[in-house]
């Protein structure tokens, strides 16, 4: 091995933070076999359950029948299946809009996007927990950055009266619920600065989509008027397949299908995950039931870690951090977890900040009041014991 790639493993290992994969299985609803255990699963973002339903999959099976496995090129050299027009009319209809682009991830979706919105000669203003996705998109533009507190308009504001006028073009992007906290952004106000200091504004609504508005839609409702300049979706999370879109007016659409090169330069999704992407959004409209029941099993953990463990946590939605201040400690939690039948991930630093390492509990439909009983008993009896 090259030298220097053990000597970055070592300082990686020794500073506690080596990621891993993990071998599973699937061991039905909300539940994964691990060495031949079967765990509780609070560490997926398939809120809804939807990557295992009959619909969904039967729905790829068809896809790859009809049209095969591949897409074979990227749609400008190919040419572009009836199916992705399909998808991106429903989807523009989902999010209100007057057109939508489908991307390869979401990952994708940000990191070429922006570089195609802003360049070396304008400014971007990101919320300071922005995803990886987006911040490497930002750096990828060139584009002149400011990362504004998390959630924090005025902070926002202050940057925008200073720096917005020396530059040509200026984008502000957020998401609209932060992965790592939970937490819901202040869209309106934002909405109110994009308009008063002559900007665009891209929102990420990657974890919103699917628990929240009457349709699932996500928060920024499809009959909002003042809609952002680019809303991007993915549907590898609540929506249960995957892929992603760009909901934006018609000729943003025709502008990034000039200019992104995410969109450009890569084989298009396979006719299979497309097909799919389609029944998730004809699914999704009846599955109120299961978002109502998501955030009432979210509010009630949230509740019982400030008021039973006394511990910190955050946010309004179905992802439930309990925040700790330790490193040590949240591995050592993650671990008692894994060992008594339940599936958490440690989240460290550099994805979060150093003093704030945190389990990250995802909560989905799949959860029984049973599992959460479970959960709970696990956290008092570890909380007791240190
Ligand atoms: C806010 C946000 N945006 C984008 C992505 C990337 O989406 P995808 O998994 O479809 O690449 C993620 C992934 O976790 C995310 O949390």
């Amino acid at each position: 091995m090259v030298s220097w790639v053990r000597e970055e493993l070592e300082k990686i290992g020794q500073a506690g933070l080596m990621r891993k994969t993990v071998p599973v299985e699937r061991a039905g609803p909300g539940r994964l076999m691990i060495d031949g255990r079967s765990l509780v699963d609070f560490a997926s973002n398939d809120y809804l359950g939807l990557s295992c339903r009959q619909e969904l999959i039967q729905a790829c099976e068809e896809g790859a029948r009809k049209w095969g496995c591949g897409s074979r090129a990227s749609r400008l050299m190919s040419g572009t299946l009836e199916l992705f027009h399909h998808l991106e009319e429903k989807t523009a209809r989902f999010k209100g809009t007057e057109a939508s682009l489908c991307l390869g991830n979401g990952y994708i979706a940000n990191s070429t996007m922006v570089p195609a919105l802003v360049g070396p000669r304008d400014v971007v203003f990101l919320d300071r927990l922005c995803h990886a996705s987006i911040v490497d998109g930002v750096l990828l533009s060139g584009a002149r950055f400011f990362r504004f507190s998390h959630n924090d308009p005025t902070d926002l504001e202050r940057l925008l009266a200073k720096y917005r006028k020396n530059y040509r073009r200026s984008l502000i992007i957020i998401e609209t619920l932060y992965s790592m906290d939970g937490d819901i952004a202040p869209i309106r106000q934002i909405t109110e600065l994009k308009s008063g200091h002559n900007s665009m504004l891209m929102v990420d609504e990657a974890h919103a989509l699917g628990i929240f508005g009457p349709y699932g839609e996500g928060i920024i409702s499809r009959r909002e008027e003042k809609k952002p300049e680019v809303i991007v979706g993915t549907f590898g999370k609540a929506l249960g397949s995957y892929g992603a879109f760009a909901a934006c007016s018609t000729d943003m659409k025709t502008y990034l299908i000039n200019r992104c090169r995410g969109f450009i330069f890569s084989t298009a999704l396979p006719p299979s995950v497309i097909s799919a992407d389609i029944k998730a959004l004809e699914i999704l409209p009846g599955t109120s039931e299961k978002r109502k029941k998501v955030l009432e099993l979210a509010g009630a953990l949230r509740n019982f870690i400030t008021k039973s463990l006394n511990r910190q946590t955050k946010g309004q939605s179905q992802i439930v951090p309990l925040i700790l201040s330790d490193l040590e400690e949240t591995v050592a939690l993650e671990r008692f977890l894994f060992e008594n039948g339940v599936f958490t991930r440690s989240i460290r630093p550099p994805t979060v900040p150093k003093n704030a390492p945190r389990i990250r509990f995802s909560i989905t439909a799949d959860h029984t009041e049973r599992d959460m009983e479970k959960l709970q008993a696990l956290l008092l009896k570890f909380f007791s014991a240190t």
